[in-house]
This record gives structure tokens, C-alpha cells and sequence, in this order.
């Protein structure tokens, strides 16, 4: 926050008035100077005007120098004062840089150096602020801004993200591929009281089976061949934090059995290993399949499930929440944009419409690829229909999915297609019948007929 034109406002405290003089003529040229001779005078200043920089005299009439610089800083913590004071005096030094002065001078001082400590107090603060600015971009990148949903079933879950992040509880995120089950692990993780720990994510079917005992558990040197070296488990990695535990429903049942007791004791041994170690972990799984499926086929632990589910997040496929489709459509467009140096403007009517039609079987990382290779593909301008991968653009990539979802037989779907077809030719040519037939390469008395058959009017 930088202005060249404006200058900051200094404000001078001391009970001499030559003193508060010399700091005017000092100053004048780069600063607004504000004066107080006493203590509540000074405060007085603070809640209305954007005092910067406080010289503070620690010998004032009213109150103590070193409590006007307490209350100062309780008003504003970011405010630099400079204390200015004929006491030298090593003790009242160290008092006033405890409560928060930025500087300790001992009168009389030098004009020249009191104006470099004041510009180099400014510069002090403006980093401050550059930090204060950068910390807070880099929580809000971290964190529940990037995931987009205005849908009734994704605002539930934010609730409830917000609600349970901050205790210890289990969550076990359910839903499709690619619906944001890894994101919202993420945004729990961040907002609870771990987020400066550790997230650590685990994925329990791409480990061969093995291999993800000591994956999570880590081993000692030896404990089996090609054990050159001790290795600390996941679990251990993630203490203090949060370990997710991704395509849990994969996992084998001995190895269900070692995490459940994990889960139980809060303690893992290492592989090979003697002694047992504590873990205070937060556990977030995830899954695609149908877990209690799982548990009724014998495939899944049934007290492993309950363990897990405690908490459950069920995020719906895309197509449920189609309405969020836009809104996908442009937070990936910005995205891609500056990842890519694009100025890509946004999607045609006609090219959202064909997006949000689409069935998106896999869900919100299909819609964020195929916005990523439009992006790459352009610098500028606009997305139109027809630059959209055939089958989001092609009805009939669409109604085939949905035929063969609805489990229509071959004379049933190709009924439903034939209607389909000629209902779009229609609107096309605006229910001029014999346009329509022309188009459709029969004759009109056959498209009337078909109408009739087919219920289109
Ligand atoms: N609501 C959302 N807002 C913004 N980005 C999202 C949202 N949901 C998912 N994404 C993005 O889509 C991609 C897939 O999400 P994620 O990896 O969390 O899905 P997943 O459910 O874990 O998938 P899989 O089951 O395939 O592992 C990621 O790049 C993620 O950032
Ligand atoms: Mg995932």
C-alpha cells in the first residue's frame, strides 16, 4: 500500500515543545507530523487517524512513556514507535523493546540519523506487510477457495468439512472418480488445527500389496530382503498431521486387520521392528467402491468400516450437480490462463450449454482436462462449440450413454433415438415440417406419420 502522493503521518509525543519543533523541521518533507505533549493526548490520535509511526518520549506528564507504548500497540500492533528518551538506560531499553518499540534513541540525536530510522522503520513495516499479504495468499491458495460449488449437496458438505475439521474424527470421503474426494481431504486437513503439520496421502491399491505394510509402517534395516536401510513409515510422517489413506476398499484383509489395530492402539511397530511407537494421527480414507458392498461380500472388515466411517462425505457425481458446471468451467479457465499465459476470454453460450449437457463420467477432473487441452490449444478468444471434443458436442455420444444406462433393448433405443433425432431436426428448422423432411431425406407425409407415432408435437 505504497503512495507516493500521499505521505505518512507521523505523530511526535513529548512534553517539550522545541523538541516536538525540531522533529517538524526534521521531518516535514516526507511525513505529515502530528503533536502531543502528554500521554492521553497521544492516544487520542490513534483510532482516527493512519498514524504510522509513533517518536515517543519516555517522560510525560500524565502517564508513563512505557504504557502509552503498551496501549499504542494494543490499539494498533502494527504501528512502529521509535522511543526517544533522555533515560540511558539499559533496563528501560530492554522494557520498551519487550512492549514492542521498534527503536530505542537517547536524546539529544543526530537530525540526519533520526530521519534514516524513521524511513528505515517505514521500510520495516512495509515488508511487514508484504509478508502479512504473502502468508495470506498463500492460506487462501491452500485453502476452501479453490474448491467450487455453489450446489445445495456441495454447500452440506463444506458445513460440515467446517464443522468437523477441527476435531480428531474419522472421515471417510465416498463418490465417483474424479468427484474431489483427494480436495476435500485437503481442505480438512487445512482447516484444522494440524494444517501446519503434515498431509500425507497414501495410495493404498497403486502400493503392491506387499510392499504397504512397510509403506505405512515403516521397517527396520533387514527386516526382509532388500531392507538395506530403516525406513520411516507414512504413519510416523504424518504425526502431528493428517494421513489420508486413498482407495481404501483395495486394501487386503490382513493388512485391514494391522490398520484397524493401528486405529484402535494409536501405536505402530515398524516392520521388523521391537519396540512400539505412538502416532497421533488423523485419518481420512477414501474409496470409489461401495464399501458396505464390500463388507457384505466378506471383502471389506466390517469393524474396519465402522472405524473409518465415522464421519461419512458422500460427494455426488458432476451430473448431479450440473448446475455447478459453469462455474467449474471459468475457475479452470482462470487456472489454465495463468498457468499457461493465456487470455482466453470464456466458453461461448452454445459451448457451456454443451458442457453442462454432458454426462461427465469422470466427473470434475474430466472437465478440468478438457478445459486445460482448450486452453493450451488457444491464446485468446472464445471457445465455441465445435472446438469441444466430439462426444460432449454430439447428442448422440450422450443419448447412448443414457440408452445403454437406462438398459434399453436395441428396438427400444433406436425408437428413442429416432425421436430424439428428428425433435432436434425440428428445432432446427424451426417445426417447418417440410424443411424438416427435406433435411431428414424422407418424404413429409413419412415425417408426419412418425411424429404422430413417436408423440411429437
Ligand atoms: N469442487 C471442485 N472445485 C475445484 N476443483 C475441483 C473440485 N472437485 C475436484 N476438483 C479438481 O478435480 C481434480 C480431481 O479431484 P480429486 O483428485 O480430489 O478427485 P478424487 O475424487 O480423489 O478422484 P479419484 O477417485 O480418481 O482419485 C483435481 O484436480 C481437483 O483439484
Ligand atoms: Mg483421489
Amino acid at each position: 500500500m505504497k503512495s507516493a502522493a500521499i505521505k505518512p503521518i507521523v505523530l511526535a509525543v513529548d512534553d517539550e515543545p522545541n523538541v516536538l519543533e525540531s522533529y517538524r523541521v526534521i521531518l516535514e518533507d516526507t511525513c505529515e507530523v502530528r503533536t502531543a505533549t502528554d500521554g492521553t493526548t497521544a492516544l487520542k490520535y490513534l483510532p482516527h487517524e493512519d498514524i504510522r509511526l509513533v517518536l515517543l518520549d519516555l517522560r510525560l506528564p500524565d502517564m508513563e512513556g512505557l504504557e502509552v507504548l503498551r496501549r499504542m500497540k494494543e490499539i494498533d500492533e502494527y504501528i512502529a514507535v521509535i522511543v526517544v528518551t533522555a533515560v540511558d538506560d539499559v533496563k528501560t531499553a530492554v522494557e520498551a523493546m519487550k512492549a514492542g518499540a521498534h527503536e530505542y534513541v537517547v536524546k539529544p540525536f543526530d537530525m540526519e540519523a533520526l530521519q534514516t530510522l524513521v524511513s528505515r522503520a517505514f521500510q520495516h513495516q512495509d515488508l511487514m506487510q508484504e509478508v502479512l499479504y504473502l502468508r495470506a495468499e498463500i492460506e487462501e491458495s491452500q485453502s476452501f477457495v479453490n474448491i467450487v460449488g455453489r450446489d445445495e449437496k456441495m454447500v452440506q458438505i463444506f458445513e460440515l468439512v467446517g464443522r468437523i475439521a477441527d476435531s480428531d474424527v474419522t472421515v471417510l470421503v465416498t463418490g465417483e472418480s474424479g468427484t474431489g474426494k483427494e480436495l476435500i481431504a485437503r481442505a480438512i486437513h487445512q482447516q484444522s488445527q494440524r494444517a501446519h503439520k503434515h498431509f500425507i496421502a497414501v495410495n493404498c491399491a497403486a502400493i503392491p500389496e506387499q510392499l504397504l505394510e512397510s509403506e505405512l509402517f515403516g521397517h527396520e534395516r533387514g527386516s526382509f530382503t532388500g531392507a538395506m536401510q530403516r525406513r520411516i513409515g507414512k504413519f510416523e510422517l504424518a504425526h502431528g498431521g493428517t494421513l489420508f489413506l486413498d482407495e481404501i476398499g483395495g486394501m487386503r484383509l490382513d493388512m485391514q486387520s494391522k490398520l484397524l489395530r493401528v486405529l484402535q492402539e494409536r501405536e505402530i511397530e515398524r516392520v521388523g521392528g521391537e519396540r512400539t511407537i505412538n502416532v497421533d494421527v488423523r485419518v481420512i480414507a477414501a474409496t470409489n467402491a461401495d464399501l458396505l458392498e464390500r463388507v457384505k461380500a466378506k471383502a471389506f472388515r466390517e469393524d474396519l468400516y465402522y472405524r473409518l466411517n465415522v464421519v461419512p462425505i458422500y460427494l455426488p457425481p458432476l451430473r448431479e450437480r450440473r448446475s455447478d458446471i459453469p462455474l467449474l468451467v471459468h475457475h479452470f479457465l482462470e487456472k489454465y490462463n495463468r498457468q499457461f499465459n493465456r487470455q482466453v476470454q470464456g466458453f461461448s453460450p452454445g459451448a457451456v450449454e454443451g458442457l453442462q449437457a454432458y454426462d461427465w463420467p469422470g466427473n470434475v477432473r474430466e472437465l478440468e482436462n478438457v478445459v486445460e487441452r482448450l486452453v493450451v490449444l488457444r491464446t485468446h478468444g472464445v471457445i465455441q462449440l465445435r472446438e469441444l471434443p466430439i462426444d460432449l458436442r454430439s447428442q448422440h455420444g450422450r443419448l447412448t450413454d443414457q440408452l445403454s444406462r437406462e438398459g434399453y433393448d436395441l428396438r427400444e433405443a433406436l425408437q428413442h433415438f429416432e425421436r430424439e433425432y428428428i425433435l432436434d431436426v425440428l428445432r432446427k428448422s424451426q417445426w417447418n415440417q417440410s424443411l424438416a423432411a427435406r433435411m431428414l431425406g424422407v418424404h413429409r407425409n413419412t415425417l408426419l406419420a412418425k411424429m404422430e407415432l413417436l408423440n411429437l408435437r
